[in-house]
């Protein structure tokens, strides 16, 4: 049975796609979209591929968690009566989507493994339904439970506050409505461009309130940069366009005098050269070329199933989710937090931000920042003592020692950091109240988080989530310890953790909760 489609935006493409019946909610700003007539009225050269069925994926469910030593059972080993589990859950740690189809498009910093998301479907959505399940994930960074809820069949709904991530969910979520030869003859357009001289009046600009250090890129990469931005700015096919902006943001980190350290350092700071010029083209195309083998295979998975699900990605805050989705309509919440170790995920994707246009002036990233999930420290440090908005002693017993701790640093101290601690569960009691509302009666929500140590004192952010959820309906079924000593060593030996002077390691769970 196929649905009717809901896009109209488009003349031939939706059209052509009617037949998937797929259906991207596209809610973001009006972007720059504009096309000369130039670009409008240069022929298409039609080269067909033949279509590629890439080898089918292996499922092998990762030997499960990590065994906790028996000297570690003990303060993280129970809560509120519930046994945290040392087994039955896939890894969550996202290192294995890097060679996945479509999840390998982005690499993102404490993105999901495509097998956890798999693992909790499994559990708690049977597959005998009698109606299609609704799979929410509240911060869906770049897709990784909505691919896996549509491959099952799934109805899926995302949202995501920071545009690019949501760029990557949502061209995820289309791409199994994408042409592969379509896509194809865009990369051979691509190419031809790339290889052509510069039309005389063709000229674009840096962003102009984009700052770094040192030069962002070197002088002739960002002359290449400007030529690919140029085209991608005249693709008028919204699925097309996305993938072709994925792709350069995916890809101009590596072509630049920065990396990814996890954060975002420039190449000197780290010891590797500048770079004056870089493979621009070179390392788009490879991207779009992988891009185009996964969209086949994309397709192929979602033909197959009886009903073609539907996709959504809401560029928004979660918070605000009762704009968009209905009390009581989701079936299951798959997702992960920010966690509370301070990783800037806005700072980190400025160069996108700007690059692609998503935002103009510095005060668009404040805005953002102010409103991620768990605020940053940078926010909030030099606030008046930010105090909890609800009741939970053991919680300001933490806060009261953290601020405590290196007082002469004033708001590098432990003032600042439990300021953070403090916006962080607030926001945290927020998400509970709206994971209440959303989910259906007998629904589950499993949250990934991490414990954090912030200024020496160790905060076990599962348990404390259990206890916010219970004010809102939310019983805990379970806690499961997904990984030890959990990856991003440069966040965790960074000034979060100064002052530090403690035995505990760092885990991640996942919180198993039911709307009662
Ligand atoms: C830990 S990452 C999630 C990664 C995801 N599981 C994946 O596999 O890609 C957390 C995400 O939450 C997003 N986020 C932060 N605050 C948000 C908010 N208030 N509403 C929606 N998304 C938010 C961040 O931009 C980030 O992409």
């Amino acid at each position: 049975m196929t649905r009717p489609v809901a896009l109209t935006r488009d003349k031939g493409w939706y059209r052509e796609r009617n037949s998937l019946a797929f259906q991207v909610l596209r809610v973001r700003k009006a972007r720059r979209t504009h096309v000369s007539n130039k670009a409008k009225n240069t022929p298409v050269r039609y080269r067909i591929t033949k279509r590629t069925v890439p080898a089918r994926l292996k499922e092998t469910l990762q030997p499960a968690l990590l065994p906790l030593a028996a000297g570690e059972q003990g303060a993280h080993s129970h809560h509120n009566g519930v046994a945290k589990l040392n087994g039955g859950f896939a890894d969550s740690a996202f290192a294995d989507n890097k060679q996945r189809p479509v999840h390998r498009w982005v690499p993102w910093i404490a993105g999901f493994s495509s097998e956890f998301v798999r693992d909790a479907f499994t559990r708690y959505l049977p597959g005998n339904r009698p109606e299609a399940a609704v799979v929410l994930d509240p911060f869906c960074g770049v897709g990784t439970t909505l691919v896996e809820a549509l491959r099952c069949g799934h109805d899926a709904v995302g949202f995501e506050i920071n545009p690019y991530p949501a760029l990557a969910s949502r061209a995820k979520c289309e791409a199994a409505a994408v042409s592969p030869a379509q896509l194809n003859q865009y990369i051979l357009k691509f190419e031809d461009y790339m290889r052509a001289p510069e039309a005389a009046g063709d000229s674009a600009s840096a962003p102009e309130h984009f700052r770094s250090r040192i030069p962002f890129f070197g002088p002739r990469a960002e002359a290449k940069v400007l030529k690919a931005l140029r085209f991608i700015n005249r693709l008028r096919v919204p699925p097309i366009h996305d993938l072709f902006e994925l792709a350069f943001g995916s890809v101009m980190v590596n072509v630049s005098n920065y990396s990814y350290e996890p954060s975002l350092s420039s190449r000197p700071a780290v010891g590797k050269p500048t770079q004056d010029d870089a493979p621009v083209a070179e390392s788009i195309v490879v991207k779009l070329l992988a891009m185009k083998s996964d969209v086949a295979w994309f397709r192929e998975e979602l033909e197959r199933l009886p009903r073609q699900p539907i996709g959504r990605v809401i560029q928004d805050n979660f918070l605000n989710a009762l704009h968009h989705l209905d009390p009581g309509s989701v079936d299951l919440i798959v997702t992960s937090p920010p966690y509370l170790n301070n990783y800037h995920y806005v700072r980190n994707t400025r160069p996108q931000l700007f690059w692609l246009g998503f935002v103009r002036k510095p005060s668009e990233l404040k805005r953002l920042e102010i409103e991620n999930f768990g605020k940053y420290w940078q926010t909030v440090r030099d606030l008046e003592k930010v105090a909890l908005d609800f009741e939970h002693p053991a919680l300001e017993r933490l806060l009261a020692q953290m601020r405590g701790v290196s007082v002469e640093r004033g708001t590098y101290g432990g003032p600042g950091w439990a300021n953070y601690a403090a916006s962080y569960f607030n926001d945290m009691n927020r998400f509970c109240r709206v994971v209440g509302q959303v989910l259906k009666r007998d629904g589950r929500a499993v949250i990934v988080v991490g414990n954090s140590i912030l200024q020496g004192v160790e905060i076990a952010v599962d348990n404390i989530l259990s206890d916010l959820a219970a004010r809102h309906g939310l019983t805990t079924e379970n806690i499961h310890i997904v990984r030890q000593k959990r990856v991003g060593a440069s966040i965790v030996s960074s000034s979060v953790r100064q002052g530090a002077r403690t035995t505990a390691k760092l885990y991640e769970s996942a919180v198993v909760l039911r709307r009662t």
